[in-house]
């Protein structure tokens, strides 16, 4: 998608090295990162300069492609894809890009597996693309439908950041949206700020920006009374990790959004490739919970009036505070999944007939 009308990617190779745009300076800048090593890489995954669960995922693949430059070796490797994995705990994404990796390359010990990972890793940003177009294709008749009825701008709310920049390009729950609007459907979106780390006012809000879309940044607790007065026609959010059996795991704040949308019969929709989901998990109190530093709430971060980033505390010196990242939305409370292959509901039985 665009940035300043021109077209990006979150993530290339050039020359071997990895380049990112770093999430951790927009909106207030806008910078290209090298990651030169797998080191860097990792880095970068745990700070959130890259974030988004296709993303980091993506990024973990390339990650496996500069340690093989660095020390082309089996067991080198195998110690770094644990490394990589344990990097952020929640995204399934993160697991599934290693595993695809490692399979790949686990055992080649002639030169070619440094273009063996190349591809891989090309191969897994290119399907990336791909799904997350085919969501937005598949979530455009959800829009359509509503706009056909009201024959008004179809008014949109959307949680953290689930946008192009959180994959590799045209986001999950935004790709519907960039859809929409390239089919002059009129789109507003509401955007929830996203405390701590902001994602929705520092990234969605951007990227919608750039691209021309209408966004209003609310405050997280705000969707409530919108929904209340009929200003929301539908929810899209996205996720980290979504169960065989329909709960989805997503940015802290998203499951008492749910809750809001069933209370006023708005319709929430969670959009996804099928990279984010873990067959394997039963329970959803089985999915690790990252817990984030408590820095990340008593510290805030903005622009000085010399343009420079600062961070200042908002907190009593005193006080104890607690930073977990992500929450469970039951599938109850999931109107649909919004995938690649089509929108199905969210059970069992709904992904087993898309992905038999
Ligand atoms: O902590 P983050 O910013 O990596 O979390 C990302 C999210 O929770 C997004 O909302 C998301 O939907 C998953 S990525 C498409």
């Amino acid at each position: 998608m665009k940035i300043e009308g021109k077209d990006y990617k979150t993530i290339w190779l050039k020359d071997n090295c990895v380049k990112i745009i770093d999430q951790t300076k927009l909106p207030h800048k806008f910078v290209i990162k090298d990651l030169k090593t797998v080191k860097d890489a990792i880095n970068s995954i745990k700070t959130m300069e890259v974030r988004g669960a296709p993303l980091i995922g993506a990024t973990a693949a390339y990650g496996l492609v500069l340690s093989i430059l660095e020390n082309n070796d089996q067991s080198f490797l195998k110690k770094i894809s644990e490394e990589l994995i344990n990097s952020r705990p929640t995204a399934i994404n993160l697991k599934w890009a290693v595993h695809r990796m490692m399979k790949k390359i686990a055992g080649v010990n002639s030169d070619k597996i440094l273009e063996i990972a190349i591809n891989e890793a090309k191969e897994i940003c290119e399907e990336d693309i791909n799904f997350c177009k085919n969501i937005g294709l598949n979530g455009l008749k959800i829009i359509e439908e509503i706009y056909n009825k009201k024959k008004k701008p179809v008014n949109i709310l959307t949680h953290c950041n689930a946008g192009w920049l959180a994959t590799i390009d045209w986001g999950t729950a935004t790709s519907p949206i960039y859809h929409a609007h390239k089919n002059g459907i009129p789109i507003h979106v509401w955007v929830d700020e996203t405390r701590p780390r902001n994602q929705g006012a520092n990234l969605t809000s951007y990227e919608l920006n750039e691209e021309g879309i209408k966004n209003t940044i609310i405050a997280d607790n705000t969707g409530g009374i919108l929904m209340n007065r009929g200003e929301v026609d539908l929810c899209i959010v996205g996720t980290d990790r979504t169960l065989a059996n329909g709960d989805v795991c997503n940015k802290i704040g998203t499951y008492l959004k749910a809750l809001a949308a069933k209370d006023n019969n708005v319709p929430f929709y969670v959009a996804l490739p099928s990279s984010t989901i873990d067959w394997e998990t039963k329970n959803s109190k089985e999915i690790p919970i990252e817990e984030r530093s408590s820095d990340e709430l008593s510290e805030i971060e903005g622009v000085d009036q010399n343009g420079k980033i600062i961070k200042v505390r908002i907190y009593p010196q005193k006080s104890k505070s607690m930073n977990l990242a992500f929450d469970v939305t039951p599938a109850k409370y999931v109107t649909g999944l919004i995938t690649e292959k089509g929108i199905c509901e969210a059970s069992e039985n709904g992904l087993k007939e898309l992905f038999k």
